[in-house]
């Protein structure tokens, strides 16, 4: 075994002063360690206040995600080696949870938003037998349909590094949403389709930027972006009063009006009820405290608008 020299640099988080800083060790280890194990090498040999959370070592309990080299992975899974750039490896904490220590995260909100959709199976008495000695048969073909999604380990690298979080703190987040297709897939779940889009469609379906940075992180191959089409079809297809195809009919006619988004009367369109119109007399407050007249709070057509509006004609055509 060859031993190597690089420097690991770490943002680590202190509660008591409740600050964020980034710390340079310099090892000489083992070319052969995983990032879990550098750390530990860390915590025993250099500073044992060092905090993360790690337990199985084996990509199972999903405790050690972390996002190494600006990439959310397990680092039990990383070899140390392969992320060593110029000299450095750049490790730190899941990006959209609150650090509690170092590289440990507060996972509370993302569990709750977690129970939010349900993630458990409602068994359908029509399907499930209620005698607990006769089988409840899944076929093959069937269970191809959430195979992957059951692999899920609760990790929360997706979460760690998603864009829609990062913008908006109140979005369900990619293992729930995956969790949630699931059970939508599942023949033997008792709750009607509808209720459980119903449960992913506020702050969650359609908010999705499909930036595919989850795909990227997930230690067991799941695809979360992926799944959250397949749920914005199925949500489609159940009716055309949803959430999405609101937002996407009033968007498409103001651009196609003005060449612009109307994002002060969007939220108010698309999600429908008093939520929405809270967000719209905000801004409303907002717009009269800087002083803009109130014909501005929508957009005005752009100059040669129709030039725009036969382009888009001419396109729609060639569809
Ligand atoms: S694709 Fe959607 S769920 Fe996945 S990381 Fe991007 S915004 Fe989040
Ligand atoms: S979907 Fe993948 S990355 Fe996300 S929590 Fe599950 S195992 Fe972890
Ligand atoms: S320590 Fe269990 S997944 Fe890494």
């Amino acid at each position: 075994m060859e031993k190597i020299k690089y420097t690991a640099r770490i943002k680590r988080y202190n509660p008591d002063e409740n600050k964020s800083y980034w710390q340079d060790f310099e090892v000489e280890v083992e070319d052969t360690l995983t990032v879990l194990e550098l750390l530990m090498h860390i915590k025993d040999k250099i500073d044992p206040t060092l905090t993360f959370r790690a337990f199985c070592r084996s990509a199972i309990c999903g405790s050690c995600a972390m996002i190494i080299n600006n990439r959310a992975a397990l680092a039990c899974k990383v070899q140390a080696k392969e992320k060593i750039k110029n000299g450095v490896i750049k490790i730190e904490p899941l990006k959209t949870l609150k650090p509690i220590r170092d590289l440990v995260v507060d996972q509370e909100e993302a569990f709750d938003k977690f129970k939010q959709i349900k993630p458990y199976l409602v068994p359908d008495p029509k399907v499930v037998p209620d005698n607990t000695k006769v089988e409840s048969l899944v076929l093959p073909e069937e269970f191809a349909k959430y195979d992957k999604q059951t692999d899920c380990i609760l990790c929360m690298a997706c979460y760690g590094q998603c864009n829609a979080l990062e913008g908006d703190e109140k979005y369900l987040g990619p293992f729930q949403l995956t969790k949630a297709f699931r059970f939508v897939m599942d023949k033997r779940d008792g709750l009607e389709i509808e209720e459980r889009i119903n449960l992913v469609e506020k702050s969650g379906i359609w908010d999705c930027v499909q930036c595919q940075m989850c795909l990227a992180a997930c230690p067991k191959g799941i695809k979360p972006a992926e799944d959250i089409l397949e749920l914005r079809r199925i949500a489609k297809d159940i009716g055309e009063d949803k959430i999405g195809t609101r937002r996407a009919k009033f968007w498409f006619a103001t651009v196609f009006e003005t060449g612009q988004i109307d994002k002060f009367n969007l939220p108010e369109i698309a999600l429908n009820d008093e939520e929405g119109e809270k967000i719209k007399e905000n801004m409303e407050k907002e717009f009269r405290k800087r002083g803009i007249p109130e014909e501005e709070f929508g957009p005005k057509p752009f100059e040669k608008i129709e030039d725009y509006q036969k382009f888009i004609k001419k396109f729609e055509k060639e569809l």
